[in-house]
């Protein structure tokens, strides 16, 4: 995804160097521009917007540190190599200090002119997305949906389309794309927006339970039906029931929700009474709903009947480039529950966010961005507390450490983390998934109530004001 036509500068007081530079960028398709002077260099950066100024170190009127130094300062998004006939370490490790991208000794290869250049862009890339940090949520989404990727534009252009009609809609995605989130859209850009809103998991519940709390029973329709129930459908009526995990629907089930596509109607458990019923119905599955009508567990005209306007929700890792909206975002809002200010991203930190290829999707970053919002301790968050906030899924073991012996073996294989971050993590974890309850994390990882307690002393962890 590099751009292909980058700006950029080459400023060498031999104007031989210059020429061959250009040459060789020009082959590749970049639009170039050279100086023969740090002062002209200068004057030229202030008509335009360079991605990277190739800069040799030592001119005659004004040295490439002083142009490095100006544009670090006035023009920080762009990138400066440094190319020198001088080359010695000492300067090259001066030169990077000072902000460089990176350092070229002469001679070079146009291949390692090419090379270094191409590096330059994937950066520039990434600095042109981050540079957006602080315009939040509200400008990069639609309808608490953040992203502004093409593939996410094009969800929000069906959510619009979709949401002025009355269509069934099936949203489709994998684990923690935001179907529920695309789900509630739809409802809050349709005409039932001021009406209920009813979501239900279906297989949070068994069948005969499902059916009724669905159609509503009659009194006596089974045993313990004591009084008759309205069902969702019918609370719902005028507005939206948004169907969630719709493959584990059971077969007895799908010929009664038939009925509410076909005819708009439902009938109570237990009862004869057709009744009318309005209502909206959004569905939405993470598995293959096509197989299952092969495999006869879905009824295929159900399946025509919720197939009118799919939704495909596409996986975080096909559009990377939503990653920081989405990470500065969850930092905000958990920083803001837990009463902490809200630190800075390092671009770097972002670049690991980025190239990570989150399995368990938005929610996966969700909760890594929750987890940085404990562990980061100063103003920066830093590669180093990423790398610890993600280790798990890099990690041979897959999932977090459970037992003190399980975070033993992890800090032996993961020496390149710091192992404070490491423990840091282990007892983080161990308190979200017990809800902060001290006594239960702490037996969960089978640890004596007070040590678990000094280490939480020690890594200055609190639970976080208003609950997470
Ligand atoms: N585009 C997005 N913008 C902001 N938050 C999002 C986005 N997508 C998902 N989330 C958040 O990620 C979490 C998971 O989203 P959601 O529950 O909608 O996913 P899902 O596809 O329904 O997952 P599952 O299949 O596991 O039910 C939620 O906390 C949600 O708020
Ligand atoms: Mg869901």
């Amino acid at each position: 995804m590099i751009d292909t036509k980058a700006e950029i500068l080459i400023v060498d007081d031999e104007l031989v160097i210059c020429k061959s530079c250009e040459k060789i960028f020009k082959r590749s398709g970049h639009n170039t521009t050279y100086a023969t002077g740090g002062v002209e260099a200068l004057n030229i950066l202030e008509t335009r917007e360079f991605d990277v100024v190739f800069t040799d170190l030592k001119m005659m009127d004004m040295g490439g540190m002083e142009v490095l130094r100006t544009v670090r300062q006035k023009y920080p998004d762009t990138l400066v190599v440094i190319i020198t006939g001088y080359a010695t370490i000492a300067s090259a490790v001066e030169t990077m200090r000072y902000g460089a991208f990176d350092y070229l000794p002469k001679p070079f290869t146009p291949a390692e002119l090419i090379a270094v250049l191409n590096k330059a862009l994937e950066k520039r890339k990434i600095i042109k997305i981050t540079s957006n940090k602080y315009n939040y949520c509200h400008e990069t989404g639609f309808e608490g949906l953040i992203g502004r990727s093409k593939e996410m534009c094009e969800v929000y252009d069906m959510i619009r389309k979709v949401g002025e009609t009355d269509s069934t809609v099936l949203i489709i995605g994998e684990s923690g794309t935001g179907k529920d989130l695309t789900a509630k859209a739809i409802h809050n850009v349709s005409k039932r927006k001021n009406e209920k809103y009813i979501p239900i998991d279906v297989s949070t519940l068994s069948s005969g339970i499902l059916e009724s709390e669905l159609f509503g029973h009659v009194k006596g329709a089974f045993t313990g039906a004591y009084t008759s129930k309205e069902g969702l459908f019918e609370a719902a009526d005028k507005g939206t029931v948004f169907l969630d995990e719709i493959g584990n629907l059971p077969l007895e089930t799908q010929s009664r929700l038939l009925r509410v596509l076909q005819q708009k109607e439902i009938i109570p458990v237990g009862s004869t009474d057709v009744k009318k019923v309005d209502v909206r119905l959004i569905f939405a599955t993470n598995s293959d709903l096509k197989q299952l009508v092969m495999s006869n567990k879905f009824r295929e005209d159900l399946y025509y009947r919720i197939n009118v306007f799919p939704i495909k929700l596409p996986p975080l890792r096909v559009r990377r480039e939503d990653i920081p909206d989405l990470a500065l975002h969850f930092l905000r809002h958990y920083c803001v529950l837990s009463e902490r200010v809200v630190p800075e991203m390092d671009v770097e930190a972002m670049e690991i966010l980025m190239n990570f290829h989150w399995p368990g999707n938005v929610r996966e970053l969700e909760h890594t961005m929750e987890r940085l919002t404990i562990l980061s301790d100063g103003p920066v968050i830093t590669p180093a507390h990423v790398s610890a906030a993600i280790y798990k899924a890099d990690a041979p073991m897959k999932s977090a450490p459970r037992t003190v012996e399980e975070l033993k073996q992890i800090k032996k294989q993961m020496r390149d983390y710091s192992i404070q971050e490491i423990e840091k993590m282990f007892i983080i974890d161990a308190l979200m998934r017990n809800n902060w309850n001290i006594s239960q994390a702490a037996r969960e990882v089978n640890m004596q109530r007070p040590n678990f307690q000094a280490l939480m002393k020690k890594y200055g962890i609190k639970k976080p004001v208003t609950g997470v």
